[in-house]
């Protein structure tokens, strides 16, 4: 395993991360990434992964669709009865990370 999680590292020297070149707006800056990763075909760009924290402090991960980000936030649909629902519930602090691998535009 070890040998080949080695073999599969990919440079992403080519573009940096600044934080002055970020949009002050976090909703504005996202759309700029989201458009990016459209026009770089990313497959299923508006797919994320979604952690929430249940009643017993356990995290738990798994992948949702995004339907929409504005000034009030992110949604996506789900069942209420679902894990991640009562995760909610209980829990209101959750994390949404997306992964733009545009190695087009951002791999050497
Ligand atoms: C590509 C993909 C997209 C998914 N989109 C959603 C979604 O938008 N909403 C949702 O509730 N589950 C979605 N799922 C299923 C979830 O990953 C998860 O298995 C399910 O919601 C149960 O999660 P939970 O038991 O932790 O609540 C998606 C799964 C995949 C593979």
């Amino acid at each position: 395993m070890k040998d080949k999680v080695e073999t599969l590292r990919i440079d992403y020297d080519k573009d940096t991360l600044d934080i002055k070149d970020l949009n002050a707006d976090p909703i504005v800056q996202f759309e700029y990434w989201f458009d990016e990763a459209v026009e770089a075909n990313v497959p299923e760009p508006h797919a994320f992964t979604f952690s929430s924290v249940g009643a017993y402090g356990k995290p738990t991960s798994r992948i949702v669709l995004l339907r929409n980000a504005t000034a009030n936030g992110f949604s996506f649909f789900t069942n209420y009865n679902s894990r991640k629902g009562h995760n909610i519930d209980v829990n209101p602090n959750v994390c949404a990370n997306f992964f733009g691998n545009n190695c087009s535009a951002r791999c050497v």
